[in-house]
């Protein structure tokens, strides 16, 4: 993994903007996976910009969400489609038919959403980019610690955690489903990269269990340790449970000294 640590969540989230771009850059038509939550917001907010400043084209791009409630409409406003429309899709050149979600409001079996969008992913190239949050008990999407290392894209039940988490989102008395259907661990690991973004101080445990934990399906966000390329950008809060931090800043150090002389640096995790 790399794990690059910055001041604060804003510089956490231009990086984020500033992978994006790059990767438009090498590929115009690229495929990405979107995710919600708070944290990503702000990284949306500045891809607008970029865009509404002639930088950035999202024209021939196709997305998938990593996941969607179940028991409520598209255009219900809590809806994952209604989040992305409000915060991204609206203000970007992305054409409508191209953002995926796993959306099960018009399937007779919501058993069968799960393969469609599989299928969807796999025609349209597979993902190039997905964006990731992590929960505060390590899920990734809506997978749920215990959930299957290699799972595919299903329903699931959500934790009390994670109830209680995405509880400031609704309204007292407002509808809260219990439900959502995710793209599978096995779905997400398929990305070619993989960006996690996390920050503030009530993430510093799960991060610390993703990134130097045992690999483990009680921390879903772990699995990541298995992939060949996943950028972690997280802020100093964040980072307060990293043990090897002085290493990740070196690593990051000498990554960037490698980018200027050689070009684009991959770092191997
Ligand atoms: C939600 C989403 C995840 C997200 C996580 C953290 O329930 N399903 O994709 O990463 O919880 O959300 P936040 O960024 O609001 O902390």
């Amino acid at each position: 993994m790399e794990v690059v640590i910055f001041k604060n969540a804003d510089k956490v989230t231009r990086r984020g903007a500033g992978l994006v771009a790059e990767m438009l850059g090498v590929k115009p038509n690229a495929v990405f996976g979107f995710a919600t939550g708070s944290t990503p917001i702000e990284l949306y907010r500045q891809l607008v910009d970029r865009h509404r400043k002639g930088e950035l084209s999202f024209r021939d791009t196709t997305s998938f969400n990593l996941d969607e409630y179940m028991g409520i409409a598209a255009d219900n406003p809590q809806s994952y489609r209604s989040y992305m429309n409000r915060e991204f899709f609206d203000h970007v050149d992305i054409d409508k038919n191209n953002t995926y979600l796993p959306a099960c409001e018009n399937s007779e079996n919501p058993q069968l959403v799960g393969p469609e969008y599989e299928a969807s992913i796999r025609r349209a190239g597979g993902i190039d980019l997905q964006i990731l949050g992590i929960g505060h008990n390590g899920h990734i999407g809506f997978n749920e610690p215990s959930s299957s290392l290699s799972s595919r894209t299903r329903v699931k039940t959500l934790t009390r955690r994670t109830l209680e988490d995405n509880s400031r989102m609704f309204s007292n008395g407002e509808f809260q489903p219990k439900l959502a259907i995710t793209m599978g661990i096995g779905t997400i690991m398929e990305a070619r990269r993989i960006l996690l973004l996390a920050t503030g101080k009530s993430k510093a445990d799960a991060v610390a269990a993703m990134v130097e934990g045992p690999l483990t399906a009680m921390c879903p966000a772990s699995i990541l340790q298995m992939h060949e390329r996943v950028t972690v950008l997280i802020d100093e809060d964040a980072a307060a449970g990293l043990k090897y931090r002085e290493y990740y800043d070196l690593a990051h150090r000498e990554n960037r000294a490698l980018k200027e002389r050689f070009g684009e640096f991959y770092a191997s995790g």
